[in-house]
């Protein structure tokens, strides 16, 4: 069986986001616009076609064994070197044998394909057995040009062969025509290219369906016998209707990946194939196509095999947000790609001619990165000399080769140097230390000064060295990159190292309900952390019935001493006062002081609340609230007396949202809210912090109602932590609840919407107009917090200046709440919200035939997210976030309200960056068309 070995993608890491090509230069051709969706992919200022081809390449190889590769073809349309064999450099710095066939396939964006269909006869015919193919394009294109957008630059790598086929070749079918749709002369910069129109009509769509097509008739098989067919095509209406024409369902059309990073020339059939072969599934059958002075077909079946290839980065990996940085600096695009002239300086002027027999004597040292490595003590060294450089060992002559390329490195130092030459200063070299021995000064690329740091690990990277522009020789040397996502973890680790411990020597706690559950563990952490506890437990069933016991309290002291620390048991009910009394009685009597409450006591009697009897509503209040009450009514005493405090509440998001069956249950919890919104304000001048945990945990109160699955992830430890914080020094805050469970924790909290006043004052306003303006007191758009009720009384007694009703012409209405902030830069008084809730009325039905489209408002400062849904001549208007816009406008609220008044016209909003469009902007246009605001 002959077919695909292995993959590999290589995009670069920097991508421009499209809009800024828009921004800065769309007034000289603002039809680009239309084609302004997502990112493109771009070289760094040390990339080039061969380096890119590389980079893939060495992806494809990982985990194979690149000696058997017996021939090596680059397939692209921008190869340094008119003559001088680009492949033999990629060979070189692959380390392949030396007796291989290297070839350049170039001139036509089908290279890449016309590269494989030559590597699977040559494997067919018995003469290779191994052809690797890597395809690399780094197109230019005139500033403001729909190329200059569609365009990105990118590699992918094949590797060809007789064995271990994760896809077999079935067959291939090319046609070829002197088709001009655009060319590039010899030394020419830029592609000539004809009317868009003509390439569509008599180029893509009637020359690749004849491609497929025939490769179908050749194999006599239908599309039915195809699962994903690729062939790029950066036309958007086309790409759709070559499909019709080869009868592919629009499922089976591998995505162009415009929006990702672009089209990369001749390397793109690939980079599709790639993309579409790493969510393969063995028996897939696969047509591959290439456009470009004809076409080339080929099909492909997926094998068993794929699924034993090693992992690898891939189009995927480059893709993925780690792998990238994507940027809005326009300038900076055009500076990397030399498409301005800027001043170097005169150290720029330095001879870089490379002279050619050091080159070839020491080519592996500079293009393979080969160093050396002792026969005797084993020590790596680069570069190879005669002598090992182990002290201890000095052995002569006794070096073997020894590749560093893909050895993982370390940074050892680095610098920036600011007065270097450099086209990204700061210039950053310094030493990396090779993992088993070996050091290099290497330059630094693809990082700024803040990615990297001593002690981060590296891998090498093939680069541009130095352009020799009187020469036209470019140089190429390895240089370190920084693991992408390696700085931002390294950062993250001084921050907790740096971070002092939360302890609570000489600290006494009071944890209720420590005989078990969430309630032992907070105890045992606490004594772990220096704290004395008073372990109290009641000890009864789940639903608190049955006879004390004072087995679970002992239990947990034992632990506690067992471990080293101090704690006391107390077997008192919280439910009753006394009892909470005693509690706190115990832990004045033994230790002193009370610094630590823990109210977490709890019970359940779960019933419907029609059957929900007196006794079971009694009994879980008495724990919950009443036990609440309790113990915090003498421990509040005592810390206030000594002037500081630490109270921990625990609510439920029973309590918090409702629960079907937890009548009782949901009311206590929801009412020990309430006693902590009092008690943050009580407590306030003596230093008491009053803060609530709405924990999800496995205990007994969840063992049956939780799936076993969930039991390690949602263990109550996951919980101590913002318990432990809530009893520190640390938190300032008070009155916060914390939902908490499984690792994850958020912010609860009670708020109100903006709402706003009806009728005069003098005059209660009616049912009707309650019903007429229920959006907008039904809307939580803008809602905020209060700190204290004092505060949310004021707030509606006090609104802001009146908003004019523009819902209803004949009655006057205001808008209340935090109006004051409200922006109403339209002149009219207007807040966005009120734009919104006005959209459906300005809605021009009769412009809207045929139109489906959902537009995604965000508005930021005092507006809101609002999508409008326009669908079968219909509009409906509602505030959040929709699942699928087609299109997202954003914009901040005054330039929104000046929009919508008229005063700042659509398009100046939009290149001048105040409006930021994502999505399909040709549809975003229908805004201004479908509403008469
Ligand atoms: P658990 O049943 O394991 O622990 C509760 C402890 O409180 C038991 O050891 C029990 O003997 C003790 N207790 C019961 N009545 C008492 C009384 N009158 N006086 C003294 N001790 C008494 O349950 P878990 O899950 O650890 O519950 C702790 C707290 O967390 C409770 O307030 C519960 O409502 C709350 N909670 C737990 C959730 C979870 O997912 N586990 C969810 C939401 C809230």
């Amino acid at each position: 069986m002959i077919g695909i070995v292995s993959y590999g993608g290589y995009i670069p890491r920097l991508r421009l986001d499209r809009m800024s090509i828009v921004q800065n230069i769309g007034w000289l051709a603002p039809a680009i616009v239309m084609v302004a969706q997502g990112e493109r992919s771009f070289c760094n200022w040390d990339e080039d076609s061969v380096t890119m081809a590389v980079a893939a390449a060495r992806d494809c190889l990982s985990g194979t064994d690149k000696k058997k590769v017996d021939a090596l073809y680059l397939a692209s349309t921008t190869l340094p070197f008119a003559d001088r064999l680009n492949a033999g450099i990629v060979a070189t710095a692959l380390n392949l044998r030396e007796d291989i066939l290297t070839a350049d396939f170039t001139s036509s964006l089908k290279a890449g394909t016309s590269a494989m269909v030559a590597a699977m006869e040559a494997i067919k015919s018995g003469e290779k057995k191994q052809v690797l193919v890597t395809a690399s394009d780094r197109r230019e294109a005139k500033a403001a040009s729909f190329y200059e957008m569609w365009f990105g630059d990118g590699a992918a790598a094949i590797l060809l062969g007789d064995e271990d086929v994760i896809a077999e070749f079935r067959g291939a079918h090319s046609v070829s025509y002197d088709f001009v749709d655009h060319y590039r002369g010899t030394h020419e910069r830029f592609d000539y290219t004809w009317e868009e129109r003509w390439a569509r009509d008599a180029g893509y769509t009637k020359i690749i369906p004849e491609a497929i097509n025939g490769l179908l008739a050749k194999l006599a098989i239908s599309m039915n016998e195809v699962d994903k067919v690729v062939y790029p095509c950066f036309f958007k209406r086309e790409h759709a209707s070559i499909a019709k024409a080869i009868g592919a369902t629009p499922d089976k059309v591998v995505d162009n990946l415009h929006e990702a990073c672009g089209e990369t020339g001749a390397a793109h059939p690939l980079v599709m194939l790639v993309r579409a072969l790493e969510e393969a599934q063995a028996g897939q059958r696969i047509i591959v196509a290439g456009f470009g002075q004809g076409c080339d077909a080929l099909y492909f079946r997926v094998t068993e095999n794929i699924r034993r290839l090693p992992p690898r980065i891939g189009i995927k990996g480059c893709l993925a947000d780690e792998g990238k940085k994507t940027i809005d600096n326009y300038l900076k695009f055009l500076k990397s790609r030399d498409l301005i002239e800027t001043e170097t300086g005169i150290r720029a002027e330095a001879p870089s001619q490379t002279a050619m027999t050091v080159l070839w004597r020491k080519r592996k040292m500079i293009l393979g990165l080969v160093g050396g490595r002792c026969k005797k003590c084993g020590t790596p060294q680069y570069p190879k000399m005669d002598i090992c450089v182990n002290p201890a060992c000095g052995a002569v002559g006794e070096q073997e080769d020894y590749e560093f390329a893909d050895v993982p490195a370390k940074i050892k130092s680095f610098t920036g140097d600011m007065l270097a030459v450099s086209v990204d200063p700061p210039a950053i070299y310094g030493m990396v230390q090779f993992e088993g021995g070996g050091r290099l000064m290497a330059d630094f690329t693809d990082c700024g000064l803040d990615d990297i740091r001593v002690g981060l690990p590296v891998k090498m990277s093939f680069r541009k060295h130095a352009t020799d522009k009187e020469r036209g020789f470019t140089g190429y040397f390895w240089k370190a990159v920084p693991l992408a996502g390696a700085a931002k973890e390294e950062k993250q680790e001084p921050e907790k190292a740096a971070m002092p411990e939360l302890r609570f020597d000489g600290k006494v706690a009071i944890v209720t309900g420590a005989g078990g559950g969430l309630g032992r563990v907070y105890a045992l952490e606490l004594a772990q952390r220096g704290a004395r506890v008073v372990v109290n437990d009641f000890g009864g069933a789940r639903d608190g019935s049955g006879e004390s016991s004072t087995r679970p309290a002992d239990a947990v002291v034992e632990e506690i001493v067992a471990a080293g620390g101090t704690a006391l048991a107390n077997y008192d009910s919280v439910a009753a006062p006394d009892g909470g009394e005693r509690i706190v009685q115990a832990a004045l009597a033994q230790y002193g002081r009370v610094d630590i409450l823990i109210n977490n006591a709890g019970i359940l009697r779960d019933k419907s609340f029609a059957n929900l009897t007196p006794d079971m509503w009694q009994a879980v209040l008495a724990v919950h609230l009443q036990g609440a009450y309790n113990v915090t009514r003498p421990a509040f005493a005592a810390m206030k007396e000594r002037g500081s405090g630490r109270i921990v509440m625990t609510t439920s998001a029973a309590g918090l949202f409702g629960n079907f069956g937890q009548s009782n249950y949901s009311a206590a919890k929801m009412g020990i809210v309430g006693l902590m919104n009092t008690l943050k304000l009580e407590g306030e001048k003596y230093n008491i912090k009053v803060n609530t945990v709405a924990p999800l945990a496995t205990t007994r109160l969840t063992q049956d109602v939780l799936p076993p699955d969930f039991l390690d992830k949602l263990k109550p430890e996951f919980i101590a932590p913002v318990v432990l914080y809530f009893c520190s020094e640390a938190c300032a805050d008070s009155g916060l609840i914390v939902n908490a469970g499984g690792g994850f924790f958020s912010r609860a909290a009670m708020v109100s919407g903006p709402g706003l006043t009806l009728g005069d004052g003098q005059r209660a306003p009616t049912p009707e107009e309650i019903h007429q303006n229920w959006a907008r007191i039904d809307s939580l758009q803008g809602a905020h917090e209060f700190p204290n009720a004092n505060d949310a009384l004021m707030a509606m007694l006090a609104p802001p200046s009146p908003i004019p009703n523009t819902q209803s012409a004949d009655k006057e209405t205001r808008a209340s709440g935090q109006g004051d902030k409200e922006t109403h830069a339209n002149g009219q008084g207007d807040s966005v919200q009120a734009v919104f809730e006005r959209m459906p009325g300005t809605f021009q039905a009769d412009k809207a035939a045929g139109v489906d489209v959902v537009f995604q408002f965000r508005i930021s400062g005092r507006g809101g997210d609002w999508y409008a849904v326009v669908k079968d001549k219909t509009c409906k208007v509602e505030a959040g976030v929709h699942p699928k816009p087609t299109t997202t406008l954003k914009m901040a609220d005054e330039d929104f309200l000046k929009l919508t008044a008229g005063q700042l016209p659509a398009m100046q909003a939009y290149t001048s960056g105040k409006l930021k469009i994502e999505g399909d902007l040709m549809k975003s246009q229908l805004v201004t068309k479908l509403f008469k605001f």
